[in-house]
């Protein structure tokens, strides 16, 4: 049985359909990998999204080929393929239909849509890390070949700072600068020369307070690289922590906040701290759901108190409504990557986040809260296109 005769309009229909259909299909995946879910239980689920992206448009095919027809020499416009359709394919494919046609547009937003109000400044720097040591710093370890694929940008790091006008931000506080890292991922694909560079690089920057929004490690017996890499990571008001899913999913997490804490870090998984920058108090808290612990349990805010910042390291962004409620005047997350893979005029497919790709990276004013999520510095799977890893110097301004 051939390709049935389609006019142009039900061709595009259809293509537009598959494209709303694979969406969908994406989306699941990324809700699922936003839950507290092993990866071995996830790699049951994750294969089936493949079918589903090519079951519905083959259904179409199949009914519009298979149909009894009067005419069979006129091409099927879209109206006619419609009725050719049982009422459940027929509304599913139309809800896939507005999905594809809308999902552009979006696209086109997420890349090209202004930044968030509040910031007043960007920098970035784009370095080849290869250039800069002199070496690829990559070892026969794991998926080690895809770093050799063409437009990889996993061997580049951008460094960025962005300058944001935090309102209610105390006088005192301003120009605080934060040091966001995350996601380093030490799986011993990237060699711990390379992170030890990246380190470096977080130092030259300055930063009076270092936050790490977790995915520390994908294989525990590389804890023996901390001394030398998150171990010389300074900056005068303290460095504080969370983990993440990967941490999470490779084994007991106790040695690595052990090993962390030994070096000066600070855990800061459901716990709330007071530091002390310029004389002025920050609130710090950490969270570590849906995978690790709970929530901080932060006081109110008393209508009276002095301004105050309060900063959230959070390894997920979807904490972003919990933060709000919480007069979180910085939250800092990470997770997701920004995608690793970027379509160009479209942005992220895979975002693990219950907003899809939403938060994938960047910086989002939700009032009373700035969000920033890190495209991280590194990954489980060493490839990245259109997303480079990342390290971030946020200046606040009052
Ligand atoms: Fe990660």
């Amino acid at each position: 049985m051939g390709l049935p005769a389609l006019a142009v309009s039900a061709w595009i229909a259809l293509a537009a359909s598959t494209l709303g259909n694979m969406v969908l299909a994406v989306a699941v995946v990324n809700r699922l990998q936003s839950r507290r879910m092993r990866r071995h239980t996830l790699h049951l689920f994750v294969p089936l999204q493949y079918p589903a992206m090519i079951a519905l448009p083959l259904a179409i095919l199949w009914m519009a080929s298979s149909a009894d027809r009067n005419h069979p020499s006129v091409p099927l416009n879209v109206t006619a393929l419609w009725h050719l359709l049982p009422w459940p394919l027929a509304g599913y494919a139309a809800a896939c239909l507005v999905v594809g046609l809308v999902t552009p547009l979006v696209g086109l937003w997420r890349v090209f849509g202004p930044p968030p109000s509040v910031q007043t400044g960007f920098s970035s720097q784009k370095l080849c890390m290869v250039q800069r040591m002199g070496r690829r710093p990559v070892a026969p370890v794991g998926k080690h070949w895809l770093t050799r694929l063409p437009g990889n940008e996993v061997l580049s790091l951008e460094i960025t700072e962005k300058r944001f006008r935090l309102p209610g931000l105390p006088v005192a506080l301003n120009g605080i600068s934060v040091l966001h890292i995350s996601d380093l991922h030490f799986t011993g694909t990237l060699d711990r020369g390379y992170y030890e560079q990246v380190v470096d690089l977080c130092n030259d920057l300055k930063p009076e307070l270092v936050a790490f929004t977790g995915d520390l490690l994908d294989r525990l017996q590389l804890l023996d690289w901390l001394p030398e890499t998150l171990g010389r990571l300074n900056a005068p008001c303290g460095r504080f922590f969370v983990l993440g899913n990967h941490d999470w999913d490779i084994g007991p997490t106790e040695p690595t906040r052990l090993a962390l804490e030994n070096l000066g870090w600070v855990d800061l998984a459901g716990r709330v701290q007071t530091v002390d920058v310029r004389g002025q108090p920050v609130t710090l808290c950490g969270t570590e759901v849906p995978w690790m612990g709970s929530l901080p349990d932060l006081p109110p805010v008393a209508a009276d108190a002095d301004p105050s910042l309060r900063v959230l390291l959070s390894h997920s962004p979807d904490c972003i409504g919990w933060a709000k409620k919480q007069d979180i005047g910085l939250m800092l997350a990470g997770h997701v990557h920004g995608g690793q893979i970027r379509l160009p005029l479209f942005g992220p497919v895979y975002s693990p986040s219950a907003y899809g790709g939403h938060y994938a990276c960047g910086a989002f004013w939700e009032a009373p809260t700035l969000l920033h999520v890190s495209r991280g510095v590194a990954g489980d799977v060493p490839l990245r296109w259109n997303c480079m890893p990342e390290i971030t110097r946020i200046v606040l301004e009052a």
